[in-house]
């Protein structure tokens, strides 16, 4: 099936123009100011919209295993929900599996988890719950034959590493081919606060925020970019950024000519802490938590600056019901993470574009062309080049939208973003050619999405 869609200002990282663009074969064919198309063509009028390239989303937890709880999502809700808010790829952080488990174990699981369900295109970061010989030289492997190009580190929860095996991870990382991530919170701080916090009863949901402060994620931004720095400065990647003084001390090592790039989540851009103090309140815990107004506008600075690079998600549901029932009386026992998969691209885009704190190019940057360029999936992903796929969304700068969770389609119960006013909204999805979502409406089908083996990283080109 061709299609042809005509009369959109095409937009990439580049720049904007109005063009057509022909896809066939999953692929795109070609783009001119005027294509006219054969008998056999089927043709979308993007008058009046934006024709961009489909959202990466570099960080979903679909089915994961937090130990406590499974996480409600899975690949066939949790990417149809991608595919109906604009994103055409996701690549999922992989939970922990056994103890002592080897790298491929994990990679087996989620292949299975997976496949037949996906409903765009998918890949997985690799995560690393300890290090021996065995884990540093299965990374080898996980790069040149799986295409698993990134992995993630901890630096709290039950498998952080300590600074000698993030040292080791760092360096045989590099060596491999694959891009460092990590989740940077002190551990320690947050245990000697927590403790200190429920031994004097404070378990309502506020306390979580006060037991995981600003600067215990900032402190660990500020080690991290030290060690990959001594690790031979090796490139490194800081997921789900929620603070400004974090951003400085990363403005610094870039300043620097240091390889690292920054992610941050709408929730970090448009919620603030005081969500904690609400009845529902266990709804908005996740970590890092949720911060003070004013790291919101900091943060602003840096997605408007180019200082930070990319905007996922880290999408990672639990049900508003399953963490009263956990929750309700000790926020330590109440599961962490946020939805937000389907309502990234339209808040960015609204909040973004729309207030006029970014224009469509630098929209396209974050959302798509630079998680494609750090994820090794450039020049396939991530533009509107003739033989990328054709993975597109269109979005109608006119529609007005008000987010309503009844409407989203995910396997919660909630979405942390109800009420919102949306000025601009991606109306319609394609993934390599196929319509997987119109008006609101999903249209794709489960086990259309394809594992996307990753190439080894390498440095971005300006
Ligand atoms: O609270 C969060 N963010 N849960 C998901 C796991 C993680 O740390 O990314
Ligand atoms: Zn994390
Ligand atoms: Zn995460």
């Amino acid at each position: 099936m061709k299609r042809l869609i005509k009369n959109g200002i095409l937009v990439d990282a580049q720049g904007e123009s109005q063009q057509d663009i022909l896809l066939e074969n999953g692929l795109i064919q070609r783009v001119a100011p005027q294509i006219t198309p054969t008998p056999d063509t089927e043709v979308i009028d993007a008058s009046g919209m934006y024709v961009m390239p489909g959202g990466i989303d570099v960080h979903t937890h679909f089915n994961i295993d937090v130990g406590i709880a499974k996480s409600c999502d899975d690949f066939f809700t949790g990417t149809r929900a991608a595919a109906c808010g604009g994103t055409t790829t996701i690549v999922d952080h992989m939970g922990f599996g056994p103890k002592g488990c080897s790298l491929h174990h994990q990679l087996e699981v989620y292949h299975r988890d997976a496949v037949d369900k996906a409903v765009i295109d998918y890949s997985f970061h690799g995560v690393v719950q300890h290090v021996d010989d065995d884990i540093l030289h299965e990374m080898q492997s996980m790069v040149e034959e799986e295409g698993i190009s990134s992995f993630k580190l901890y630096l709290t929860y039950g498998y952080k590493l300590n600074d000698a095996d993030v040292l080791r991870s760092l360096k045989r990382l590099h060596e491999v081919g694959a891009l460092t991530t990590v989740h940077p919170e002190n551990d320690a701080a947050i245990a000697l606060r927590r403790s200190e916090l429920v031994a004097q009863g404070k378990k309502a949901p506020i306390y979580h925020a006060h037991s995981r402060p600003l600067e215990c994620e900032a402190e660990a931004i500020g080690r991290m970019i030290n060690l990959a720095q001594l690790a031979g400065n090796v490139p490194l990647y800081i997921v789900h950024l929620s603070n400004g003084l974090g951003l400085d001390y990363l403005r610094l090592a870039k300043k620097a000519g240091q390889p690292v790039w920054v992610e941050t989540c709408p929730q970090y851009l448009l919620l603030d802490m005081n969500h904690y103090l609400r009845e529902d309140g266990l709804k908005y815990v996740l970590s890092p938590p949720l911060r003070p107004h004013a790291e919101l506008d900091k943060l602003w600075v840096g997605i408007a600056d180019g200082s930070i690079d990319t905007v996922a998600t880290d999408h990672c549901t639990f049900p508003y019901s399953q963490r009263l029932d956990m929750g309700r009386d000790d926020f330590t026992r109440c599961p962490n993470g946020l939805p937000g998969v389907e309502n990234r691209m339209p808040l960015l885009f609204s909040e973004g574009v729309m207030c006029g704190r970014i224009t469509p190019s630098r929209f396209v940057e974050l959302t798509s062309a630079n998680p494609a360029k750090l994820f090794g999936m450039w020049p396939q992903k991530g533009n509107l080049n003739v033989g990328s796929d054709a993975d597109l969304v269109i979005f109608d700068p006119h529609a007005k939208v008000t987010i309503q969770h009844q409407d989203l389609h995910d396997n919660v119960d909630y979405s942390p973003y109800e009420g919102f006013h949306c000025q601009g909204w991606p109306v319609m999805t394609l993934s390599r050619g196929e319509v997987v979502a119109t008006q609101g409406k999903f249209t794709g089908k489960a086990g259309h999405g394809r594992f996307i083996r990753r190439k080894p990283f390498a440095y971005p080109e300006d």
